[in-house]
């Protein structure tokens, strides 16, 4: 199959990344009879310095036109004093808002072979972490009416609301019970319905999807005590749906439980199969252009795109299976790195990752 893949290499470590992800995926095309072709379009930060806005409209006609966007990640320093609509993030925003990507599929697993960066304890982690966070990703606060002004006291006031309509918290629930039929077959949906009206709309629709999935286990939890039973017993949770911020905010605490931040892959799916791959982890300026990236999030991340967007099931499992032995013969880099095992570079990495295909 020849499949079109729109790059969005981004800002700081974004370009190292993703070349190993390419790398990866050309090894896959290969292998398996494929052509992956890449355009390179602009977001972020890069955009900014050369079209004086996060995403161009180039870059959405173009992500559009494709089978699917890969990328690495977007912002720093040098564009955090702009204002908001004119920072890097509010392109991300906008490309996952103009692709309606609206399901966002973050799965964290605790893999045997990095039990030692995962900063619990043992009898915490004992029967493993293997969950799937289902982010919904186009409305909440991130999409809500924002103002900031200043009253008539001189007092200044900004505020962000959190808004859902019935109908998009219906169909990111389904997403969450179609992946838990997948799995096994458990839900939490997570929200703060004892403070928020917004949460009141997206627990009663909850409880509504979830009577046409008579086999999936369903149950509600409260986000602060998510975040707690997170770090105390993470083994109870399969799938776990929530909004946009809540999500945004427990994916990074479960991927911490995993080892590293750098471990964890996303896709952001819509209604047809045009989806964004991407990290969940950000650019991270200060080791950007050193060669010291991990880069096993975006690789992971090209993984998902083979199942999700070209329904190519093997290929994504042969890249599942090359990071782990990798990882089993003892690679790291540095953000993984414990006693005894092998520092590798992030080209390295991406080498290591390509040659067990
Ligand atoms: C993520 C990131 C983004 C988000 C930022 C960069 C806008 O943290 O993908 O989790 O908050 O969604
Ligand atoms: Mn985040």
């Amino acid at each position: 199959m020849n499949k079109k893949i729109a790059v969005i290499k981004g800002d700081g470590i974004g370009p190292e990344i993703v070349n190993e992800a390419e790398k990866v995926l050309n090894k896959v095309g290969e292998k398996y009879g494929h052509t992956f072709e890449y355009t390179d379009v602009l977001m972020g930060g890069c955009a900014i310095d050369a079209t004086g806005v996060p995403l161009p409209q180039e870059t959405i006609d173009i992500c559009l036109a494709s089978d699917s966007v890969l990328l690495g990640a977007v912002g720093g320093p040098k564009w955090d004093t702009l204002p908001g609509n004119l920072r890097p993030e509010a392109g991300l925003l906008g490309i996952r808002g103009a692709l309606k990507l609206f399901a966002n599929i973050r799965p964290a697993k605790l893999i045997p072979a990095l039990a030692g960066a995962c900063p619990l304890k043992d009898e915490i982690t004992k029967n493993g972490l293997d969950l799937v966070i289902v982010r919904e990703l186009i409305g909440g606060a991130y999409f809500g009416e924002r103002d900031t002004h200043v009253d008539e006291n001189g007092v200044k006031h900004a505020s962000d609301s959190m808004a859902y309509a019935d109908y998009e918290v219906e169909r990111i629930c389904r997403v969450a019970f179609d992946m838990a039929r997948k799995r096994n077959k458990k839900v939490h949906s997570v929200d703060k319905a004892n403070v928020l009206d917004s949460s009141r709309l997206w627990r009663e629709v909850a409880h509504k999807v979830a009577k046409e999935y008579p086999d999936v286990e369903f149950q509600d939890i409260l986000v602060d005590n998510t975040a707690m039973q997170l770090v105390h017993n993470p083994a109870q949770f399969d799938v776990m749906v929530t909004e946009n911020l809540f999500g945004d905010i427990l994916s990074d605490e479960a991927s911490m439980i995993t080892g590293s931040l750098g471990m964890i892959p996303s896709a952001s799916l819509g209604e047809g199969t045009l989806g964004l791959y991407e990290p969940i982890h950000g650019s991270a300026p200060d080791i950007a252009g050193q060669n010291k990236a991990n880069p096993l999030a975006t690789i992971l991340s090209v993984a998902m795109m083979l199942r999700y967007s070209f329904d190519m099931s093997e290929e994504s499992d042969a890249i599942g299976k090359a990071v782990n032995e990798v990882l089993a013969d003892g690679y790291r880099t540095g953000d993984i790195m414990s006693e005894g095992m092998k520092c590798v570079s992030c080209s390295e990495m991406g080498d290591l990752v390509a040659d067990k295909i």
